[in-house]
């Protein structure tokens, strides 16, 4: 049958028969964010409203062994090679060593990271890198504390200064810090971050600010582009696009700084989004698998496990959601919509 040639990866419609996770343009999906909770103990200003949010009720969550088990289907049946923890706040998942450790026992093993905002990370860097955590994300916009706590609404620029010592110190590395710039704020301070990070073996990225914050407060003309934060940086340093062979599907775009070996990373969502190439799947700390961060469709993986689906029946569900994947985000035509859901409900 003419299917033979592509063997296993039978590219049947609906997206049956499949043993990763591909979509109808062709890309496969092996990166898989999963997010351990909505909550977050920080306030970030282009995140969520000082009040904080809705949380998700503790019985909608996923329980531990309903997230290793998820993530056991990703890698033994649809080819998730890397598998990352996000929130809200990861670190608040009081099952978090556990899950870490279980999920670097499944075969074959994934590689294991998280992220972040650092708080808490100083006491349990150890436990999660003994657990098999390969490394680390940290979120960190300024290295002022009173900006720290005009941006988070919380005093804790020490104690996120003090996980990424611990970070690095338990091995997680590369740790990589990520900062958003924002206007009125910090967006003064993309050169002084930059000579930070290379002087305590940090590697930094910007992230471009994204329409996901519950407020619904992002403006295009408000947020500041990977093309003003290197022409910030170039005020300070050299920097030498790594090209787009170094990219592959990373998100980020990255430059050597003064001629390496220090590098610097641009994640320009909006400005140029990189989705013809993501190779990124998502489940939701309520178990809706989703295709994009801006996708406005989920499906309902917590359902199919409770009912009690047998594995082969949850990746049947999984491959069937992506391949419905979107061809792009959407961000840059005039008729985006933001979705429901804001950043922290989502995994970022
Ligand atoms: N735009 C860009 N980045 C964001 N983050 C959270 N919300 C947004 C947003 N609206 C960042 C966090 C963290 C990473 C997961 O995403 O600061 O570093
Ligand atoms: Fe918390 Fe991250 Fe949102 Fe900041 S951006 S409030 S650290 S979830």
């Amino acid at each position: 049958m003419a299917y033979a040639a592509t063997s296993e990866r039978t590219f049947k419609s609906g997206g049956r028969g499949r043993t990763v996770l591909t979509d109808t343009y062709g890309r496969t999906a092996t990166d898989l964010r999963v997010s351990l909770t909505d909550r977050c103990n920080l306030r970030c200003v282009y995140c969520m409203p000082e009040e904080g949010l809705q949380w998700l009720a503790k019985p909608d969550l996923l329980t531990d062994d309903e997230i290793v088990r998820l993530v056991s289907v990703a890698v033994s049946a649809l080819g998730v090679t890397e598998v990352r923890f996000t929130g809200g706040e990861p670190l608040l998942r009081p099952g978090l060593v556990s899950i870490v450790e279980r999920c670097a026992a499944l075969a074959p093993r994934p590689r294991l990271s998280l992220t972040t905002n650092g708080i808490g990370l100083a006491r349990t860097a150890r436990a999660l890198a003994a657990a098999g955590l390969d490394r680390v994300n940290v979120s960190l916009d300024t290295l002022r504390p009173e900006v720290f706590i005009a941006l988070t609404r919380r005093k804790r620029h020490q104690d996120v200064l003090d996980g990424l010592a611990a970070a690095h110190a338990a091995g997680l590395a590369p740790v990589k810090v990520n900062a958003v710039l924002m206007p009125g704020h910090n967006d003064d301070e993309a050169p002084d971050l930059l000579a930070w990070a290379i002087e305590h073996g940090y590697e930094l990225r910007f992230i471009e600010q994204m329409p996901l914050d519950a407020q619904h407060g992002w403006k295009r003309d408000g947020m500041i582009t990977a093309g003003e934060i290197l022409a910030s940086l170039r005020t300070r340093f050299t920097l030498t696009p790594e090209g787009e062979d170094a990219r592959g599907s990373a998100p980020a775009e990255r430059w050597t700084v003064d001629g390496g070996p220090a590098r610097v990373g641009v994640i320009a969502s909006v400005t140029r989004p990189f989705c013809a190439a993501c190779d990124r799947t998502r489940l939701t700390a309520d178990g809706q698998v989703r295709t994009c961060l801006f996708a406005t469709e989920e499906s309902d993986l917590r359902g199919a496990l409770r009912s009690g689906a047998t594995d082969e029946e949850i990746a049947g569900l999984w491959r069937t959601a992506m391949w419905g994947k979107k061809a792009g985000s959407g961000i840059d035509d005039p008729s985006f919509l933001q979705p429901v859901r804001p950043m922290s409900a989502i995994g970022g």
